[in-house]
């Protein structure tokens, strides 16, 4: 049984995925543009996040164009519910389209009157989201005294400190299968034990106004919401993004490559490099693990020779795994932490998956990955482990017509460890 919630009524079997639900109408939503004038951090905030980009995001727009194409229109807006929530609720949410089609204010995708006027419960459902949005005249946030002002009425509501504020959208669940998993992850980690919430670590705190002409409060909360993922387009804010991006990846766990001091010309040597996810509030990567792509480069030289690598890239940029189209499965000790999605056995979408394979590596666990090389001559031999991540690979790019983002894509370095091996 699926249940949706909204504005206060209650609708009980319905059959998902729904289209053209005109419950809401679109003038029941304000703007973020509304928001700037007394909001300006807030605002500016949000407009380079991937919040707001999750609607101005050409991979997601040609994803769900493929998609409607090769499930014959039986996809509908089952996309929308998460990255437009006001497209989904108000019927605008079309089955084909380009962004420019866009409505301006479904354009602003989980835009600042989506999260605050969305109320408990916050649950998980399988397929359709259950979330509770009451958008109007109250904002309801974490401020249990907040300073009145002419254009709203503010409420305290007390999820808004909460990961469970999070859930409904980050946590997906396909066809009974838990998938994009987020919050559950989270939740059965120790940070959940811990109540280390969402908002601790993706809404950092500052000290300064909540809104212009109120009273400097200790705990603002920053709403830029960085994670992995940026912008492929013209966006505000791209460079900071990306430098906030590369440094929370270098924060997210660490790397200890351990390996013998001396060895034998021709031994075998064997070293191993372990990853350990000591910082990342769930699994490592989280989410959308079947495109992201987390892996180790390995190298062992000696600064003219290279006796052993890994975790390279062919020419068109891919590593060299099933998805190379140049040279496919030739790099057989690659370490990549990711997974795929099948039906019935053969790789496939969301919304159509059976079954998966996730490789990611949840909460204060670790991995570990052992190479083996031998050493032609005597002299020191160099070893050095990378952990790199990158949102996509260029091969999902090609094959959803976006080409001409694969220069965008950014390798992010988020540790790398070196030793040495005295070779006799
Ligand atoms: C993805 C959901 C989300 C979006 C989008 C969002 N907010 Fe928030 N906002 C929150 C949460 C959650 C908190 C409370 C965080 C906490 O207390 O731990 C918050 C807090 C606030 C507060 C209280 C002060 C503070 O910083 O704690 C204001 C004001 C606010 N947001 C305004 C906005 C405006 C304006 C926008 C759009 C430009 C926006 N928010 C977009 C989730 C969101
Ligand atoms: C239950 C909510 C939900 C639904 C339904 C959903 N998504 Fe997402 N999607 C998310 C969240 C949350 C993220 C961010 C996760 C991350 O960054 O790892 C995301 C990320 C993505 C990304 C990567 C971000 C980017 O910049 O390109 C793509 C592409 C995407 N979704 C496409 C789709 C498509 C296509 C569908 C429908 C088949 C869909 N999503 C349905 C919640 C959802
Ligand atoms: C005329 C100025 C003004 C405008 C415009 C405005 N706000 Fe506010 N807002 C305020 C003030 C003042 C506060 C109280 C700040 C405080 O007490 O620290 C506030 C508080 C909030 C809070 C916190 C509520 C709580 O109790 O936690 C949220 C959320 C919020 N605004 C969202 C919005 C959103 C979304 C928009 C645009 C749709 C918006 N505001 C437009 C002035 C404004
Ligand atoms: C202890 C800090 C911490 C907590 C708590 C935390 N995160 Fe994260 N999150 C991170 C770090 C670090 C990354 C970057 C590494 C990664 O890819 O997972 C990240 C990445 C993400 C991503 C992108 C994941 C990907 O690999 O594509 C999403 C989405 C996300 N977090 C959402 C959430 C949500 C929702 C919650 C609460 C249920 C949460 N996070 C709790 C630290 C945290
Ligand atoms: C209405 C649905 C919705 C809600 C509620 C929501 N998110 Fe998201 N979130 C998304 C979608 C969709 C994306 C992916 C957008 C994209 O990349 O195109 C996303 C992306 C993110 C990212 C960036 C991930 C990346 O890979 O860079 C972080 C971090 C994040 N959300 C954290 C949160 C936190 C923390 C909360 C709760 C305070 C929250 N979200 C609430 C839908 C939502």
């Amino acid at each position: 049984m699926i249940v949706i919630y909204w504005s206060g009524c209650r609708e009980d079997e319905v059959t998902p995925p729904q289209t053209n639900q005109t419950k809401l109408n679109l003038n029941d939503f304000a703007s973020a543009q509304s928001c700037v004038f007394c909001h300006p951090n807030h605002y500016n905030e949000w407009s380079g996040s991937m919040h707001h980009y999750a609607t101005n995001d050409p991979i997601w727009m040609n994803s769900i164009n493929s998609l409607q194409a090769s499930t014959n229109g039986k996809l509908k807006d089952w996309c929308w519910q998460c990255h437009s929530p006001i497209g989904f609720l108000t019927g605008n949410a079309p089955s084909t389209f380009q962004l420019s089609d866009l409505q301006p204010l479904v354009r602003e995708g989980v835009t600042c009157d989506v999260c605050h006027s969305m109320l408990p419960p916050h649950t998980t459902t399988n397929q359709t989201i259950a979330y509770n949005v009451k958008p109007g005249r109250t904002k309801y946030g974490p401020i249990a005294d907040a300073q009145p002002n002419m254009v709203h009425e503010s409420k305290y509501e007390s999820s808004f400190t909460r990961s469970e504020q999070c859930r409904a959208c980050h946590d997906l669940i396909s066809n009974n299968i838990p998938v994009e998993i987020t919050f559950t992850e989270w939740q059965n980690s120790t940070w959940g034990a811990m109540s280390v919430e969402c908002q601790n670590c993706h809404m950092p705190t500052y000290t300064g106004q909540a809104a212009v002409g109120g009273p400097v409060r200790d705990n603002v909360h920053r709403h830029d919401f960085i994670g992995v993922d940026v912008a492929m387009t013209d966006f505000p804010n791209k460079t900071e993004q990306r430098n906030a991006v590369d440094s929370l990846l270098k924060k997210s766990a660490s790397l200890f490559l351990d390996a013998p001091m001396n060895a034998s010309v021709n031994d075998s040597v064997q070293f191993t490099v372990r990853v350990y996810n000591d910082r990342t509030g769930h699994n490592l990567p989280s989410s959308v693990f079947f495109n992201r792509q987390m892996w180790l480069e390995v190298t062992v030289s000696n600064g003219s020779d290279t006796v052993y690598r890994s975790g390279y890239l062919d020419t068109n940029g891919d590593l060299m795994d099933k998805n190379s189209a140049l040279r496919p499965n030739e790099d057989i000790d690659l370490t990549l932490f990711g997974g795929a999605l099948y039906k019935n056995g053969h790789e496939t979408n969301v919304f159509e998956m059976d079954s998966l394979v996730n490789n990611s590596i949840p909460a204060f666990q670790s991995r570990i990955a052992r190479y083996r090389f031998k050493v032609p001559h005597a002299g020191t031999w160099n070893l050095k482990a990378r952990l790199l991540f990158r949102p996509f690979g260029p091969y999902l790019f090609r094959s959803l017509n976006a080409e001409q983002y694969i220069s965008q894509l950014p390798v992010f370095e988020m540790n790398v460890q070196t030793t040495s091996v005295e070779v006799r």
